[in-house]
């Protein structure tokens, strides 16, 4: 058996080290840390090769643009099962005016919103919302980054005009998103989807701002913990049955065959969870955290999802607690600089319970790895329970150093809970 997975992050490396516990892996293109042999004695290897060009029993496609690029009813079309939807469902990213209107059509609870492609449009919606904070976000793929939160009337409407002119983020933001404010704690929901049975992963807490305390612009993900002690059956059960089964039913109805894993972004409040958006694949940092703590054969139950296969798979079990600690180069999430080395991998890696997944590493002439992009690595400690993983993720962070390195400093130091008061 041999998985390709494709795309370059530390989502992409922790995707190889679960299906390695299995199956040979390769990763394309991957990065300087992924490649080895697993404890188990299975190959990691990386290649520059297209996708496509790479024989594999299967293919999991890690990252949102290759999935709304369609390489998922590529590789289908020439007979390899896939885990990732076609173009189709991965609209549900690619558009967030998609996404509104597929979760209308479904009857799901989420935010207010208009699309608006003037600015005088933005400034009647937000009349009407009547009061802050004010959403602004990107119609198109921004990579975390498209989203703006503010108390501030006045910079709301800058931002649209900077995304609506193209100035931001080029095409991308042509169209923009408005939405009314949600709040509460938030949570991640990865479902495994086979076309037909939907399978929730244990869910997650991300971190999405740059700093310390939710301070600062918003991120791909700083860090993340699972499980979400506020994310108990219930929570799940109620996700599935009014958010996750109708969008999957509109899908379906829109002649859609969904074969992935659908990550709800969720928002929640109390009269119970909204949702904030999908993506169409693992979360980055979530599946840092979830992966590691699924007990089993993960590449067979990706293979199952890929094949339509989940209603006769193996019953899914999590275990202990895993919590990531993500090191962003300097100047993320703006002008990120390159080319820093990075000192005590391996050290970090003797940790007992730590695992360095490598992101936006590469190495300079003198083969020493150095940062290469935002996120250059993903620091996990996995132990029995959350404060363990907790502190031996940052035993494992305090060893690494580069210059201009940014860290939150509050991965996982309180785990949400809803309050006992709250209805669902
Ligand atoms: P998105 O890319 O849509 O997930 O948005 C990124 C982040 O912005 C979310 O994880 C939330 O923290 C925040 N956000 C998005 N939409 C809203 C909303 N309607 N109300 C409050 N916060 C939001
Ligand atoms: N962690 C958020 C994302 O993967 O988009």
């Amino acid at each position: 058996m041999r998985v390709l997975v494709v795309g370059s992050g530390a989502r992409e490396h922790a995707l190889a080290l679960a299906c390695a516990r299995s199956a040979d892996v390769v990763v394309a293109p991957g990065n300087p840390g992924i490649a080895g042999v697993s404890p188990e004695g299975h190959l990691i290897e990386t290649s520059d090769a297209p996708p496509e060009s790479i024989p594999a029993d299967l293919v999991v496609i890690g990252p949102e643009a290759p999935l709304v690029d369609g390489l998922a009813d590529r590789l289908r079309g020439a007979g390899v099962p896939v885990l990732g939807p076609g173009a189709g469902g991965a609209r549900l990213e690619g558009s967030k005016a998609f996404m509104k209107e597929v979760a209308a059509a479904a009857g799901v609870p989420t935010a207010r919103h208009r699309s608006v492609e003037r600015i005088e449009d933005a400034a009647r919606f937000f009349t009407e919302i009547g009061h802050g904070p004010y959403v602004v976000k990107t119609d198109g793929l921004a990579a975390g980054k498209g989203v703006l939160v503010t108390p501030d009337l006045r910079e709301a409407l800058a931002d649209v005009e900077a995304k609506l002119s193209g100035s931001a983020f080029g095409g991308a933001g042509r169209r923009v998103v408005l939405e009314e404010a949600l709040s509460g704690p938030e949570v991640s929901l990865l479902v495994l989807c086979d076309g037909t049975v939907a399978v929730p992963l244990p869910a997650a807490q991300d971190y999405k701002r740059l700093g310390t305390s939710d301070l600062g612009p918003n991120t791909g993900g700083m860090g993340a913990y699972s499980p979400v002690p506020l994310a108990d059956r219930d929570l799940v059960e109620t996700v599935m049955e009014r958010i996750v089964g109708p969008t999957l039913a509109e899908l379906s109805s829109r002649g859609i065959e969904y074969r992935g894993v659908l990550y709800a972004g969720l928002m929640c409040e109390e009269s119970g969870p909204k949702l904030i958006e999908y993506n169409v694949r693992f979360g980055d940092p979530e599946a840092q955290v979830v992966l590691p703590r699924l007990e089993g054969d993960v590449t067979a139950l990706l293979l199952a999802a890929a094949t339509g296969k989940l209603a006769g798979a193996a019953p899914l079990r999590a275990t202990g607690a895993a919590v990531g600690v993500v090191l962003a180069a300097a100047g993320y999430p703006s002008r990120v600089r390159s080319g820093d080395r990075i000192t005590g991998l391996e050290q970090a890696s003797t940790v007992a319970g730590v695992t360095v997944l490598h992101a936006a590493t590469s190495r300079d002439d003198a083969g020493e790895i150095v940062t290469h992009g935002g996120r250059v690595l993903t620091v996990v400690g996995t132990a029995p329970d959350l404060a363990e993983a907790r502190r031996r993720a940052y035993a494992g962070a305090d060893c690494i150093a580069f210059a201009g390195m940014q860290r939150r400093e509050d991965i996982a130091a309180a785990p949400a809970s809803l309050p006992e008061s709250s209805a669902r």
